[in-house]
């Protein structure tokens, strides 16, 4: 609920547990941020934007209007005229000066919330949620900005976003747009954020700040592997279960800059928007810029209360289709199982296989098209190689569906290799800056999606492959960053738009595919999980979510992974070993255990693991279909983290009706000598009992227990024999 106070000149939007509240001070209308924290009863806290303090505002004490700039807390700050800190908004005029101020014109409180052009974003019905639309002007660069701010009626989330409009006479050059900032005073804060590398993604950090600029971000065109759009501000003290944190998310799958700067008066201003490293984008006269979306979430609970609020909202209001809120197909995909080197008969003899066992869809991965045979060509050029896929697609998808299996495709549309048709035919639709060698990376180029034939001609072929037979899954993978950032396609003074468009683009093609292939399952993939963003799960609502699929290196990875995502967004599948990317040897039965946290599947070749790993599947396909909903639907609880302790792991799930829970324990290295862990459950009612079932170790029922006592005394696990050890501990309320 939001309201606004006429005398006061104050707006409070309100979430079931937490406030926000902004106010407009002095003739000048400048617009600040007032609080943000646990929900309150009124409206009154316009004192803490100190504005009866020296400096004053400029109407009591113009002399000091630099130090007022400079340290007063704006809702959305400008740059150039005195405010030091970083600044939210710059434009270029005409004549080449920057420098701007922003007042309030005028608000309005709306139902619901209005989509954002062009751009993915949370959304509700007029029921959900309500809207502020605050509309503010520098008159003298001829520019509105309408801030947007969205709160949800079941949701701790408030979401923002920006919208520039040009209404001067004359063009302008926006050189930076962030998407929401918070100054409110430090105290003592750590930051958390998410990190790592090709196979290693979202590792969680977290570090003690002090004064100065503390940020993370990307220039790589994408979200990336190495950093997150993620940042936290949380309390010393906080724990899983308690504690302060402010956190934002951007819906946004291109360049990124978070950041807090601890200032002078240890405040702090908390940013986030799209990178301004090589971005400009002209504003003619009557035109507009949309900014993406930060979801904020707020919360005293700890990591627990944050993660549910992020997962409960993500998967009412952002992610969308028909498996929305559906068990995906078990899959099985034949990138590790085969590379490049298969054909019709071997993907037939691997779905044969599967079929048996009660697997569900065979994936089809790099490799069907052109003449690839590696990965050095063939980007570019959609259609079938019938040298391999004998026969034909339609045939391989017919005999597959005879199986009794679906079938899925993988597509890498947003590239182009220089060995390719498409390139020796328009080698001017790379991205490239002209006359300057271009930097291969995996041997391929990046396609100049800034322009809309290049658009056309991709989304052409990729629609007439998955015309041409029964294809219910895609696989849309990005194997490479952005460099040589230039386009043949557009003016000098739009080059600086090219990182955006490129995201536009992608975000147009993925809404042309799921409007015309409405009942495909798209899983979005960019070398593993660069691109595993909120951006993307709006398009598709399953990622892939590492290249490392191996069980202990799983463990870091969806637990950073988790920390905002549901487990139904996590793509995950059980491999063969040693692992390739690692080379460590861990048992069948945990990998399994370890990809029944995500969307689960396999990535093998069914035909060649050994006959006793081969038996275990119709046992996992059968535990996968007993407890998906609960994982899909469930709250999720970090009970131990692997990270931190080194010894081993442990993730619960509970049902919204608290009747049914999942304890999965890992337990890394076996230490000798060693007695059993107790763990202390979570989320459970503690007036119901509950029936434990050890589901892993045959079925034992280890009695029956009240939540109050699993929650307060904890449960017994025992010391298992062996490492990577993994086991899935059911509660039934009885
Ligand atoms: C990277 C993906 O993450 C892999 O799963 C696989 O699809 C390869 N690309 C194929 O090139």
């Amino acid at each position: 609920m939001i309201s606004y106070n006429e005398k006061e000149r104050v707006f409070k939007l309100d979430t079931p547990n937490t406030s926000y509240m902004i106010g407009i001070v002095d003739e000048e209308n400048f617009i600040g941020h007032i609080y943000y924290g646990r929900r309150l009863k009124e409206d009154e806290a316009a004192y803490l934007m100190r504005t009866g303090e020296p400096p004053f505002v400029p109407s009591k004490n113009n002399r000091e209007r630099c130090s007022f700039y400079d340290c007063f807390p704006f809702e959305y700050p400008t740059g150039g005229v005195g405010d030091f800190r970083e600044s939210c908004i710059s434009v270029r005029t005409p004549g080449g000066h920057v420098g701007s101020m922003l007042s309030y014109v005028s608000h309005e409180i709306l139902k619901g919330k209005p989509a954002l052009e062009g751009l993915p974003a949370t959304f509700g019905t007029e029921e959900d949620c309500t809207t502020l639309r605050l509309v503010c002007e520098d008159q003298y660069v001829g520019m509105q900005v309408e801030l947007l701010y969205t709160v949800f009626g079941d949701s701790d989330a408030v979401t923002r976003s920006v919208r520039v409009s040009n209404i001067g006479t004359e063009p302008f050059y926006l050189t930076k747009v962030y998407s929401a900032c918070i100054d409110m005073d430090f105290r003592d804060y750590d930051m958390v954020s998410l990190h790592g590398s090709w196979a290693r993604e979202r590792h969680i950090q977290r570090e003690q700040i002090g004064l100065g600029i503390h940020n993370v971000s990307s220039f790589r065109g994408e979200s990336s592997h190495q950093d997150h759009p993620f940042l936290a501000l949380v309390d010393r003290n906080t724990t899983q279960e308690n504690g302060e944190i402010y956190a934002m998310n951007f819906v946004y799958s291109g360049n990124f800059r978070a950041q807090a700067e601890v200032t002078q008066f240890d405040y702090v201003r908390m940013t986030m928007g799209i990178h301004p490293e090589n971005f400009c984008w002209k504003l003619e006269s009557g035109e507009s810029f949309q900014a993406p979306e930060v979801v904020m979430v707020y919360t005293d609970k700890g990591f627990d209360a944050m993660t549910n609020t992020f997962h409960r909202l993500y998967k009412k209001h952002l992610i969308r289709g028909v498996y929305k809120d559906k068990k995906r197909p078990i899959l099985i995909n034949n990138w590790e199982a085969t590379y490049f080197d298969f054909n019709t008969e071997k993907l037939l003899s691997i779905a044969r296989e599967a079929s048996q066992l009660g697997i569900e869809m065979l994936v089809m991965d790099d490799g069907w098209f052109g003449r690839r045979s590696f990965d050095d060509c063939a980007l570019g050029d959609w259609k079938v190689n019938e040298d391999k896929i004998t026969g034909g697609l339609k045939y391989l998808v017919d005999e597959v569906n005879k199986l009794g299996l679906k079938f899925g495709i993988w597509f890498e549309p947003e590239m182009i290799s220089p060995d390719s048709d498409l390139y020796r035919a328009h080698p001017d639709w790379a991205i490239a800056i002209p006359g300057r060698p271009g930097t291969e990376s995996r041997q391929q180029y990046v396609l100049d999606l800034s322009r809309q034939e290049v658009v056309d001609c991709i989304y052409g072929q990729v629609a007439s492959v998955l015309r041409s037979a029964n294809i219910e899954y895609v696989k849309w993978d990005m194997n490479r960053q952005l460099t040589d950032i230039g386009s043949y396609g557009l003016p000098a003074d739009r080059q600086g738009e090219l990182y955006h468009r490129y995201v536009l683009a992608v975000y147009q093609m993925q809404d042309r595919l799921t409007k015309e292939f409405p009942y495909l399952l798209l899983e979005n993939c960019s070398g593993g999980g660069a691109r595993f963003d909120p951006g993307m799960l709006y398009f598709s609502p399953q990622i892939w979510c590492s290249d490392d699929t191996d069980a202990v290196e799983r463990l870091e990875i969806q637990e950073g992974t988790a920390l905002i995502y549901p487990l139904s967004t996590m793509g995950a599948h059980v491999s063969d070993c040693p692992n390739h990317a690692v080379g460590r040897v861990t048992p069948f039965e945990t990998r399994g255990i370890v990809a029944l946290a995500g969307t689960f599947g396999y990535e093998l070749d069914v035909t060649k693991i050994p006959q006793e790993d081969r038996e275990m599947i119709p046992a996992q396909v059968a535990m996968y279909h007993k407890y998906n909903d609960l994982v899909r639907e469930g709250d999720y609880y970090r009970i131990a983290s692997y990270s931190q302790n080194h010894k081993y792991d442990c993730w619960q799930i509970v049902s919204e009706d608290k009747k049914q829970s999942l304890v999965t324990f890992v337990q890394v290295l076996n230490r000798v000598n060693f007695k059993s862990r107790r763990i202390l459950l979570k989320g459970l009612d503690a007036d119901k009992r509950y029936q434990v079932v050890f589901e892993n170790d045959d079925n034992v029922v280890d009695r029956i227990y009240s939540g109050d006592t699993l929650m307060k005394a904890g449960l017994l696990v025992p010391n298992a024999w062996g490492d990577f050890k993994a086991r899935l501990i059911s509660l039934t309320e009885v």
